[in-house]
């Protein structure tokens, strides 16, 4: 594996493939199960890929845990090296936002206005922002991301196909520890109580499946079953709880059709995200 930190290094090797299909997997580091993931799928369809580590300031809001965000290079590149990457690129602030920077990716309307959106200003400009700039310097055949994070994987499909980039953007499914919890770098900072209370989200979902299954259909009756749920779960509080279009994320109020529901949920001071897609019937 190569290990290239600046823009003109990368942009050397990738001349150098010429017309070689190159999967992406962009990521923050702190690698775990869910990351290998992409990195499996992107090995799987492309004769090269690369992975991307880099813990983009301008997607953290003022008071959130940019600093303290968990970093540990030297184990995710054992662990990249394990998986048969071809390169990881890992490159400074200087790099990616020359002195000056001045020029961001902002995809407006339903897609970035509600749940994260709504939650963290400024972060989906953040991460446009930083993804466009990887794929100008890394010009992928393909992009993996994780449902996992479902607003961020909407947002960027807009992107790309509104900036008529020739990238497909790969969805994955969401990895989960054995126990149901889904796999985050942020797990890391839960104690051993509050990794208790985090099963709070994905038994949430499962609750709602239930309740869909057995035919409720009001969007409102089941989210408040879920607040009253996490009301009562010690260390959780709820940032947002919402059914919403899994194509345009448009709240709904019926259940029908293709339907996420996304969960956004403080554990202590670790915010903690999850979903699922729903097929409802009439
Ligand atoms: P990060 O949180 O490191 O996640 C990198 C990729 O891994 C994202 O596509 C995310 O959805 C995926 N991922 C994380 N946990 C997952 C899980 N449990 N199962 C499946 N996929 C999972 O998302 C980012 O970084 C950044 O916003 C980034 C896109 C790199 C831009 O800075």
């Amino acid at each position: 594996m190569e290990t290239f930190a600046t823009v003109e290094a990368m942009r050397a090797w990738r001349r150098s493939q010429g017309s070689r299909s190159v999967g992406l997997v962009p990521t923050m580091g702190y690698l775990h199960e869910g990351h290998l993931s992409l990195v499996r799928a992107a090995k799987a369809d492309n004769e090269r890929i690369v992975v991307s580590i880099y813990v983009n300031p301008t997607q953290f809001g003022p008071k959130e845990d940019f600093a303290a965000y968990p970093r540990d290079l030297a184990r995710d590149s054992a662990h990249l090296e394990r998986e048969g990457t071809d390169v990881l690129f890992a490159p400074t602030d200087a790099e990616m936002y020359p002195p000056g920077a001045a020029t961001f990716v902002t995809v407006e309307g339903t897609l970035t206005e509600g749940l994260c959106g709504a939650s963290r200003p400024g972060h989906f400009r953040g991460v446009a922002t930083v993804v466009s700039k990887l794929f100008h310097i890394i010009e992928p055949t393909r992009a993996y991301f994780g449902e996992k994070d479902a607003q961020q994987l909407a947002v960027l499909r807009r992107m790309t196909l509104d900036q008529r980039m020739d990238i497909e953007i790969v969805g994955c499914p969401i990895v989960r520890e054995p126990d149901g919890l889904a796999m985050s770098s942020r797990n890391v900072y839960l104690s051993a109580d509050e990794r208790r209370s985090a099963l709070s989200l994905s038994q949430a979902l499962a609750h709602a499946e239930g309740r869909i299954r057995s035919g409720e259909r009001d969007a409102a009756a089941i989210r408040a079953e879920l607040l009253d749920r996490f009301a009562e779960t010690s260390h959780a509080r709820v940032d947002y709880v919402e059914f919403v279009d899994a194509e345009n994320l448009a709240p709904v109020t019926r259940l029908r059709g293709r339907v996420l529901l996304a969960l956004a949920v403080f554990i202590g001071r670790t915010r903690l995200i999850d979903n699922r897609t729903f097929e409802v019937g009439e």
